[in-house]
């Protein structure tokens, strides 16, 4: 049945977001690329409690890959020193909304005071796991890496014994994924324009519905992503079945 209206019964467990698009919203205004990003950054909290007061048990934002350190030094700069702005604490990240917050990419390249921040969030966080939210929130995040990180680790478990390869399964690579524990998402969006998947969740998104909108990520509404949802809610999921 087609619903024109959010059901509330049928609700994505876990959406994925390419954040994309803060660049040319501030060029289109003849703005640094930097507002953009910021005004993009302010998004963040208007689409992460949309999700959370309308039950989104897990929302994944990308917000830096594995391959945003070939933009311009000035650029990264800009971004970390915002990250580090919003990561000063939970409530100052996440309002006044519990959910437990993981930080999913590799954390080393990053300078000290902002990993410390997050694991500080990721620490905090972690009493809210009864309320059965997870925000995540992909930095120096690329799915490639993540599964070199995955394999590594079950070659090494292997190697010391620890594990038979004959045993080794699905379930074995997902659990050793920054997303491990979570339902893969049900609902990838990307606004912008651009159609592509960007190294984000790739073993995570094997069934994953895509959906794309033209309007850029600072203008992207909880009501356009409301209607995303509507989109998702009418499709047939099979799974690979019939
Ligand atoms: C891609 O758009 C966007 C980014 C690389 C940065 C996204 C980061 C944020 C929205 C801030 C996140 C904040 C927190 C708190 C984690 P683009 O600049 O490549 O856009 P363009 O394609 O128009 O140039």
């Amino acid at each position: 049945m087609a619903f024109d209206k959010l059901d509330k019964s049928a609700l994505p467990q876990h959406i994925a977001i390419i954040m994309d698009g803060n660049g040319r919203w501030a060029k289109k205004r003849g703005l640094p690329r930097t507002a953009g990003h910021y005004k993009g950054a302010d998004n963040v909290r208007n689409i992460a409690h949309y999700c959370y007061d309308t039950g989104i048990k897990v929302l994944t934002l990308y917000a830096f890959s594995t391959e945003n350190w070939k933009r311009p030094k000035a650029e990264v700069d800009a971004l970390f020193k915002l990250f580090k702005e919003k990561l000063q604490d939970y409530r100052a990240l996440m309002g006044n909304r519990d959910c437990v917050v993981r930080f999913i990419g590799d954390k080393a390249p990053i300078s000290e005071d902002i990993r410390e921040s997050m694991l500080s969030i990721e620490e905090y966080s972690s009493q809210f796991a009864h309320t059965g939210y997870t925000f995540n929130f992909a930095i120096n995040y690329g799915s490639r890496d993540e599964i070199v990180k995955s394999v590594k680790e079950i070659a090494t478990l292997c190697r010391e014994g620890k594990l038979n390869i004959e045993d080794i399964d699905e379930k074995t690579v997902s659990d050793h994924l920054y997303t491990c524990g979570l339902p893969d998402p049900d609902l990838m969006i990307r606004p912008s324009g651009e159609q592509r998947i960007s190294n984000f969740l790739l073993w995570q998104s094997a069934y994953t519905e895509f959906y794309y909108s033209d309007v850029l990520w600072p203008d992207f509404t909880p009501k356009m992503l409301e209607k995303a949802i509507i989109e998702y809610q009418k499709r047939n999921r099979r799974f690979g079945g019939v």
